[in-house]
């Protein structure tokens, strides 16, 4: 029987960083406000740099893991909310900056939960033996599209840009054991960006900007409420799919969203400190990125080893949800 696992694991984030005492200087807020309602000290942010930009780099260095060349690709899977260009999509501006053939390339868009749609995705791909090596990139340039005043506060402050990729191929044995995947489409409006859009005409208008509409929203404490509750239940749903307990999980990765959502989900699933690896306070909310971005780290670190049995899961716009169970 044909299984998918991951090949190869690299990430990328821009060298500048913005901290919260540079956001205190952009609008009212403070650097104790953002540290104890998020966790976050810090995020990096793009000069010039697109989002296929920042996915490339991660590419790059996750095919070089992998022991392959850009050639041996057979399928780009890129996940990401924030495309270089309402169309096309970002992964085949990726298919052209990698240099090889004219390899199919598909964007997802499903937010936070991109990572691990994607993963779905490449382990379907790749167990019915349409492809071999598939490329999942989650790359995200935020920065560009934030309210850095005081009337966006409550979103900028959380996000952030970087890009993870992984490589995914065949094995004998199971990599992706399972995924589970959720939505519920009713709460589109709780964390979106309205416009510009195809549900406006025209998709946006000069009266749109002056009132900051093409900012993403979000209302907080409905998202948090519902990422807390989702969390668990798509973590105990890999558990239980797969005759798991939490004992058996060597590491469990979490969507960078919230240091507190975080907390709770661990102390409510009782999973030690010592099974979690967390990066948020340096780089924030990155979206589709930051599940590679923080598995990627917990690989260089040491701390997520090959034989690993590990579960990511996220919660995000949509609302999507989803997680996995993976040997690493
Ligand atoms: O990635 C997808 C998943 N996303 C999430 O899971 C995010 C979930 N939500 C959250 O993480 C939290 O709701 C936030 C961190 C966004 C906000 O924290 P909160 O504890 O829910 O704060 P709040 O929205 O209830 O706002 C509390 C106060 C308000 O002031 P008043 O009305 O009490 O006077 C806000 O205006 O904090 C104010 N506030 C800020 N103050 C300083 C909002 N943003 C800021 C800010 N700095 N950046």
């Amino acid at each position: 029987m044909r299984h998918s696992r991951i090949l190869g694991i690299g990430h990328y984030v821009p060298p500048t960083v913005l901290t919260n005492h540079d956001l205190e200087t952009q609008m009212d807020t403070s650097d104790d406000w953002i540290r104890q309602r998020t966790g976050i000290e810090e995020r990096r942010v793009v000069t010039e740099e697109s989002t296929s930009d920042l996915g490339y780099e991660a590419a790059v260095r996750a095919i070089a893991k992998a022991g392959l060349e850009p050639k041996d690709i057979d399928l780009i899977v890129f996940a990401t909310l924030s495309p270089d260009f309402y169309f096309p999509g970002a992964g085949v501006l990726l298919q052209h900056k990698l240099g090889v053939g004219e390899i199919p390339a598909l964007d997802i868009r499903q937010q936070c939960s991109g990572f691990v749609y994607g993963l779905a995705v490449a382990d379907q791909f790749i167990r019915t033996g349409a492809y071999e090596h598939v490329l999942l990139v989650g790359a995200e340039v935020q920065s560009k599209g934030l309210d850095y005043t005081t009337r966006g506060r409550d979103v900028a402050v959380i996000f952030g840009d970087g890009a993870g990729a992984v490589v995914l191929g065949p094995s004998d044995e199971p990599g992706i054991h399972s995924f589970h995947l959720h939505s519920q489409g009713k709460y589109h409006d709780m964390l979106w960006m309205e416009k510009p859009g195809s549900a406006h005409r025209p998709i946006i208008t000069p009266e749109d900007i002056e009132e900051g509409r093409q900012f993403p929203k979000m209302e907080g404490q409905t998202v948090f409420k519902h990422a807390t509750r989702r969390f668990g239940e798509v973590i105990k749903e890999a558990l239980a799919a797969n005759n798991l307990t939490v004992d058996d999980i060597d590491m469990f990765f979490f969507h960078q969203a919230n240091l507190r959502i975080i907390e709770a989900i661990s102390k409510a699933l009782k999973i030690p400190p010592t099974k979690t690896y967390n990066n948020l306070h340096r780089y924030g909310n990155t979206t589709a990125a930051s599940l590679p971005l923080c598995m990627s780290e917990a690989v260089d670190a040491g701390h997520l080893r090959p034989g690993h049995l590990i579960c990511p899961a996220a919660f995000g716009s949509g609302f999507t949800w989803a997680s996995a169970i993976i040997r690493w």
